[in-house]
């Protein structure tokens, strides 16, 4: 009998998913302040210290590869529960500058259980940048902090210079206090469905305002892009040097196809589909960054469909450096990140890697020809 999968899932997914989401996170605050709590889930589903886990990018030392993504803790409260369940890192947010509610139509979180997947629509509700960092400031975690920030959702257009200035401000109360800071340059998730970085100049015009910042922490950009955009957006990249790398962005583009959910079903759920079925276009999009970048310079970040060691040596071997997950964490509940970081220091173990840095990228090497026999 699997704990969470047989007894706590299909209890919790009787429920509202916002409502379960919301209770789950209220217990991560409360368990937060308990030392008991803590090191019991430290002990239970903390990853255990690995060699092979343990990696280096952008200077920051990550215990392993598998982070926790953005939307899970949004506004960075239940992050002293959270960074023991065995996560290599925690990504906070994402937060907006000033305060808002989000999509104002509910629900706004659907469960899609036959495709193990979720369907978003929560357009970025968030408790402003002040707020979020205030509370996350000072905290000593056992794993590298980082937070999303992204344009504050008015429910309208707004003009690019405005969302530039906003954003920018929004870093201010963060510098100093997270490790890593991701800036969302294509959120998919915004009423307005506008989004001012489409526009390239406008992102080369963010990262120069945010150059004001002495401080700053390293920067991951989450971006989506066409194969031809790639390579400008790492020429503008390389103009910053605090731009660490990126986490693109993957969108299954509606109509939803070859979906096990029934079609009608989908249809009637607004917003973004995440799960599973993401993971191969993830592994193509990957191996198109990590052609193009400057391994020297930038690091590549996966999500999306991520739910067992085998997902993230795959991303791995494509080229991504770091992975994170939201939607396996739902439907597998807390003692997730152990078992995928167990799952690939043996399948690192048994292809010869020393570690994750060894196998970052190992499907574009050239391919070995078997020796030709004597
Ligand atoms: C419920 C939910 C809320 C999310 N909210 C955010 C968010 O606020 N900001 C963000 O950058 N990503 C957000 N994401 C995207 C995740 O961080 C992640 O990149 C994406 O879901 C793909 O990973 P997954 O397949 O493991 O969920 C959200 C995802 C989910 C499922």
């Amino acid at each position: 009998m699997r704990l969470y999968e047989d007894l706590v899932r299909p209890f919790l997914f009787r429920f509202d998913p916002e409502g379960v989401h919301h209770a789950t996170m209220m217990a991560c605050r409360v368990a937060g302040t308990s030392s008991i709590a803590k090191s019991f889930a430290q002990r239970v589903f903390g990853t255990p210290p690995d060699a092979r886990l343990e990696t280096t990018v952008a200077g920051i030392r990550f215990p392993n590869p598998v982070g926790l993504g953005a939307g899970y803790d949004k506004n960075g409260e239940g992050v002293e529960f959270l960074s023991r369940l065995g996560f290599g890192y925690i990504d906070v947010g994402s937060v907006s500058h000033s305060p808002s509610a989000g999509n104002t139509a509910r629900p706004r979180l659907f469960r899609i259980p036959a495709d193990e997947g979720l369907m978003v629509y929560y357009g970025v509700p968030s408790d402003g940048a002040p707020t979020v960092a205030a509370r996350l400031s000072g905290r000593r975690l056992p794993v590298p902090l980082g937070v999303t920030i992204v344009e504050t959702n008015t429910g309208k257009p707004n003009d690019p210079s405005a969302v530039i200035a906003e954003m920018t401000e929004a870093v201010a109360p963060f510098v100093g206090v997270v490790d890593l800071l991701f800036v969302s340059a294509a959120c998919a998730n915004d009423t307005t469905g506008a989004h001012p970085f489409s526009d390239l100049e406008n992102l080369r015009r963010l990262l120069a305002s945010f150059a004001r910042y002495d401080a700053i922490p390293p920067v991951f950009l989450k971006i989506r892009a066409t194969v031809d955009q790639i390579d400008r957006i790492v020429e503008i990249s390389n103009e910053f040097p605090f731009v660490k790398g990126f986490r693109p962005g993957i969108i299954a583009p509606r109509p939803y196809i070859g979906f096990n959910t029934p079609a009608e079903e989908l249809a009637r759920m607004p917003g973004t589909a995440t799960g599973p079925f993401r993971k191969p276009v993830l592994l193509a999009t990957l191996r198109e960054w990590y052609a193009r970048i400057d391994r020297t310079r930038h690091s590549l970040i996966a999500h999306a469909g991520i739910r067992s060691g085998r997902d993230a040596y795959e991303a791995i071997r494509a080229g991504a450096s770091l992975t994170g997950l939201v939607t396996a964490l739902v439907y597998e509940g807390p003692g997730l990140a152990r078992r995928i970081n167990e799952e690939l220091a043996a399948l690192l173990q048994a292809d010869g890697f020393a570690n994750v840095a060894d196998a970052v990228g190992a499907d574009h090497a050239q391919p070995v020809r078997d020796p030709v026999p004597a």
